[in-house]
């Protein structure tokens, strides 16, 4: 089975930074931490409203990264002008809604696939790896191989939810469609990524689906952190993914 990548996303640094208004803590300094500590890549979402990572964030997680960026973004002409200049190793697309906490459901691909056809060809041109943040049904896979996507990324945030919940017939439900999305990508030639809402108590199964090939992780990790420290903290979802894949 191939190596399960962990990247980790660092929003939530400038969450807190942003919270008193000043440079601490510095979300670069966190991502290069994250890096040293064995992170295979960081990932930074860089919402309309600014309310975490900021433009500058984005350049200078760039410049200072030897692991690849990946730069999460709504499908705006907004961010596509940023993404092109910042050149990141790859470009994810979610939704984003102004009003909401969190990335709520996956991109709506189906629906939009000529918009997204032609959205996608410049950053792929540029070099960047696009990924598409899709539900786990089968009619958004098909549309994002259609429109020409490297990588679809299953949002595992219902999945989560109900593991957090106690609900286990909703989370065996969840995680069955999961699992079947995950072999139509990986059938449709797209690159399985994975995430949202990961935590130590819902990452087996997640990490055990063959096709995945890598989790992004971030709230959890970073709340963790404050526990243990963001290398203990990766440490220990890194020993649940290993030991995921050595049983499945
Ligand atoms: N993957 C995508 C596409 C996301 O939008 C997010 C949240 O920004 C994550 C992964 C990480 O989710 P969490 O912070 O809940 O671990």
């Amino acid at each position: 089975m191939e190596k399960l990548r962990l990247g980790v996303n660092i929003d939530h640094v400038a969450t807190l930074r942003n919270a008193r208004g000043g440079a601490a803590p510095d979300p670069v300094r966190a991502a290069l931490l994250a890096e040293a500590a064995g992170a295979d890549g960081i990932t930074a979402h860089l919402r309309e409203d600014r309310r975490h990572i900021r433009d500058a964030d984005m350049a200078a997680l760039r410049a200072a990264l030897s692991i690849p960026l990946n730069f999460e973004m709504a499908a705006t002409e907004e961010m596509a002008r940023i993404a092109l200049d910042i050149r990141p190793h790859a470009v994810c697309l979610v939704p984003e809604k102004r009003e909401e906490r969190t990335t709520e459901g996956g991109l709506e691909v189906a629906g939009d696939q000529n918009r997204l056809a032609d959205y996608i060809t410049p950053l792929r041109e540029a070099g960047a790896r696009v990924s598409l943040f899709v539900a786990p049904d089968p009619r958004q896979i098909e549309a994002s191989a259609r429109v020409g996507a490297a990588v679809v990324e299953l949002h595992t945030g219902t999945y989560c939810d109900a593991v957090d919940a106690g609900e286990t017939d909703a989370a065996a439900a969840e995680l069955a469609r999961l699992e079947a999305a995950a072999a139509q990508a990986a059938g449709l030639g797209l690159e399985v990524h994975a995430g949202h809402g990961l935590s130590y108590d819902s990452v087996t199964p997640i990490a055990a689906i063959p096709e995945v090939v890598e989790l992004n992780v971030g709230h959890f990790l970073m709340g963790e952190a404050l526990f243990r420290g963001l290398p203990a903290a990766m440490a220990e979802m890194r020993r649940l993914m290993v030991l995921a894949r050595g049983a499945a």
